[in-house]
């Protein structure tokens, strides 16, 4: 059980919580379990690389409450890593470093993504244990993963702050909020900080029903609206390209159909980045009213995390070193209820966690008079 060599490494995007389940993992391991503990700097590139730091209860204090991730990080997938500026397969590069330090497992703080690259270099031999980082809530097989708590506070206190400006100038405040293609941040933060109209990616919308929402406020004599757009949200017209454009990518019969048709739903997807923007337009023109746009981008993932995310990582970080020493192997470190289990990678790489759309929290913002824009 003891004097395991183990390596850690973050991926994806930083998220708050990422150094406090380094550390809640590292404390345990080495002082319940007397493991080694060696980081991997700048995610699966430093892996790949051997670009290491032992980590020991020096380097683990004082981390708790920063924020980003003491490791570094990158978004690299394993099989197709991007070295001077050529994509190689680096899995059996990384089998070999894994040797070369004699590790007996691996463990990897990241999102959907990372859990890819985690099963590929299970199945290359490698012993690996996830622990489910996002801000966005939207891995499979997990009810939570530290860092959406901390990014749905920041979410809620810009909605609040918003209302001053959108109420005082009698405008509309459209604000994009993150959670790539769920809309659980946005829904979250929306139903927190009571938006008049929320848009996630699982809902498509029509403006016909915003305006609809926004006229009925102002014959109340309510001037202003506050809209949470998730930034994957999307109108209907543009959902159903999408399912095209999904469609043509799997009945492409050949490398060359498959090529073209994923280049063209690249370019559908590049035309749709400034969505938020375009819909502002299109509400000013329906209502008449004044509209503006603020964008969040990393203000929501960055900072120290809330008490939440602390108790999360550190709970998962403990609970993973547990599974490590008990020899775990390909799975993520899941919670269900108020419990936490180990999930098996094959299970949940590939996968997203959407909004369902007849969710409780749906439910709770239609209840509350809050336009979904269908
Ligand atoms: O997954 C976290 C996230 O912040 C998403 O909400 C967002 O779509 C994406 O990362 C942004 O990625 P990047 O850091 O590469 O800009």
């Amino acid at each position: 059980m003891g004097n395991k060599r183990v390596g850690i490494l973050t991926a994806g995007g930083d998220a708050p919580g990422l150094n406090a389940a380094i550390r809640g993992f590292g404390r345990t391991a080495i002082g319940e379990y007397g493991m080694k503990l060696i980081g991997f700097q700048n995610g699966f590139r430093g892996l790949a690389l051997d670009k290491h730091i032992e980590l020991n209860s020096d380097s683990l204090s004082g981390i708790l409450t920063v924020g980003g991730t003491i490791l570094g990080t990158s978004r690299d997938k394993v099989h197709r890593l991007n070295l001077d500026g050529r994509e190689r397969d680096m899995t059996g590069e990384i089998a070999k470093v894994y040797d070369r330090n004699k590790l007996d497992a691996l463990v990897t703080l990241g999102g959907g993504g990372t859990a890819k690259n985690a099963l590929r270099l299970q199945k290359a031999g490698l012993n690996v244990v996830h622990l489910p980082k996002t801000i966005d809530n939207d891995i499979w097989g997990t009810d939570d993963s530290f860092g959406f708590a901390t990014a749905l506070e920041i979410a809620t206190e810009a909605i609040d702050r918003l209302h001053s400006t959108a109420h005082s100038h009698h405008r509309i405040i459209l604000v994009e909020i993150m959670g790539h293609k769920a809309g659980w941040l946005t829904l979250g933060s929306g139903i927190a900080g009571g938006a008049d109209v929320i848009l996630i990616p699982e809902i498509p919308y029509t403006i016909e029903s915003i305006t609809k929402t926004i006229e009925h406020r102002k014959k109340a004599g309510k001037h202003f609206s506050v809209v949470a757009v998730a930034e994957g949200a999307m109108d209907t017209e543009y959902a159903a390209r999408l399912r095209v454009a999904d469609q043509l990518i799997k009945d492409a019969d050949s490398p060359e159909t498959k090529e073209m048709a994923r280049n063209s739903k690249m370019h559908l997807v590049d035309s749709h980045r400034e969505h938020t923007f375009t819909l502002a337009r299109q509400l000013e023109a329906a209502t008449g009213l004044e509209t503006r746009v603020t964008i969040l981008g990393y203000v929501q993932r960055g900072g120290t995390p809330v008490a939440a995310d602390r108790v999360l990582a550190t709970r998962l970080g403990a609970v993973g070193a547990a599974a490590v020493a008990d020899g775990a192997s390909g799975v993520m470190v899941a919670t269900r209820a108020s419990e936490t289990e180990l999930a098996p990678l094959e299970d949940i790489a590939g996968k997203v966690k959407y909004v369902p759309t007849d969710h409780e929290w749906v439910k709770a913002a239609r209840g509350v008079e809050v336009g979904l824009g269908d």
